[in-house]
């Protein structure tokens, strides 16, 4: 399937450079030429083309990835941009530990990429039957399939509700645990996930799950806890003047955005006074998340959860 960076002019990944300004995530960030940005969730590159375009003539983009597979794919697509870009192989969770230089902008396209559900041996998808891994960065942590050996059935309980939103989670907790922990025929694959879900929901099952493989890939990649800390190191990456923008898919992520965007732009005021004491370090650029159009979603699906908001980090 062709990849479409999400909330960008549109999905016209050849957009000129005009179009690309006006699309709503450059409206709100506003690359200028010699700016320095980093890409936290380079992916296939999309968004990180379009903020080399328009921060041209010298302005340098540094992306990171945990998934080394598209680290490359990315790096191939974006060497025409020379110098102009690097790529590092990274979890933005690390971010503060990078010792990279000080950006204007920072960017994160948060979840899955095109990749991750297209190859159906990365073990995202029910949709065929290969290993159940999930894992963005193959090299380190483990897979869906061990975490569910592993897990109690308590953490499995609280993955689905969790991340997953699940009605009924306790019952399907049990039934996993159950399966999972059966040491002659454990579950392994995405297809005997689904066929055990699916002997005991029959034509529930459809909307299950979905919620199950997304509980499961949240838990297995520790996404809010990495969102968490990497919310926690944007103020010291970012240049004063500089801007944040991160695109969530799910309620769960965009309320930590929220927030988190919320808390930084609100001055301390005086106990007595009621008058302003302390500047917020941050302002909002978005004052509620910004989503997709129709003709956005109808042209590409995965983008109808998109929820994108901006803060900007005081002078
Ligand atoms: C939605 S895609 C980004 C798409 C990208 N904006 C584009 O236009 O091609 C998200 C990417 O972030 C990566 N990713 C997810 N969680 C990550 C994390 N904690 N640290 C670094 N990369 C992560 C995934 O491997 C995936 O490639």
């Amino acid at each position: 399937m062709v990849h479409i960076p999400v909330l960008l002019a549109e999905g016209e990944l050849t957009a000129p450079a005009e179009a690309l300004r006006a699309s709503p995530i450059m409206t709100h960030l506003s690359p200028r030429g010699g700016e320095s940005v980093i890409d936290t969730t380079l992916g296939l590159g999309g968004h990180a083309e379009a903020f080399l375009t328009l921060t041209a003539p010298d302005g340098v983009l540094i992306g990171l990835d945990a998934d080394v597979e598209n680290l490359d794919r990315a790096s191939k697509k974006l060497s025409i941009f020379g110098e102009r870009f690097r790529g590092v192989h990274a979890n933005f969770r690390a971010l503060a530990d990078l010792s990279l230089p000080l950006s204007d902008i920072l960017f994160a396209d948060l979840g899955l990429s095109s990749p991750h559900l297209d190859e159906a041996e990365r073990g995202f998808t029910f949709r065929e039957d290969a290993p159940l891994d999930m894992r963005y960065d193959r090299s380190t942590g483990r897979t869906a399939a061990t975490f569910l050996a592993r897990a109690s059935e308590e953490e499995i309980l609280k993955a689905l509700r969790e991340f997953g939103e699940l009605q009924g989670s306790a019952r399907i907790a049990h039934i996993l645990c159950t399966r999972a922990h059966r040491t002659n025929d454990p579950l392994e694959t995405t297809g005997q996930l689904r066929q055990c879900i699916e002997e005991v929901f029959g034509f529930r099952a459809p909307r299950i799950l979905p919620q199950v493989f997304q509980a499961l890939r949240i838990a297995v990649n520790d996404e809010l806890q990495s969102l968490q800390m990497f919310l926690g190191a944007t103020a010291l990456q970012l240049k004063p003047g500089g801007r944040l923008g991160i695109i969530s898919y799910h309620s769960l992520e965009d309320r930590m955005v929220k927030q988190a965007f919320r808390a930084w732009s609100t001055p301390q005021r005086d106990a007595v006074t009621g008058a302003e004491s302390v500047e917020a370090p941050f302002r909002l650029l978005t004052s509620r998340a910004v989503q997709p159009s129709d003709a956005e979603v109808e042209r590409n699906p995965r983008a109808r959860s998109a929820r994108f908001r901006a803060v900007q980090r005081s002078s």
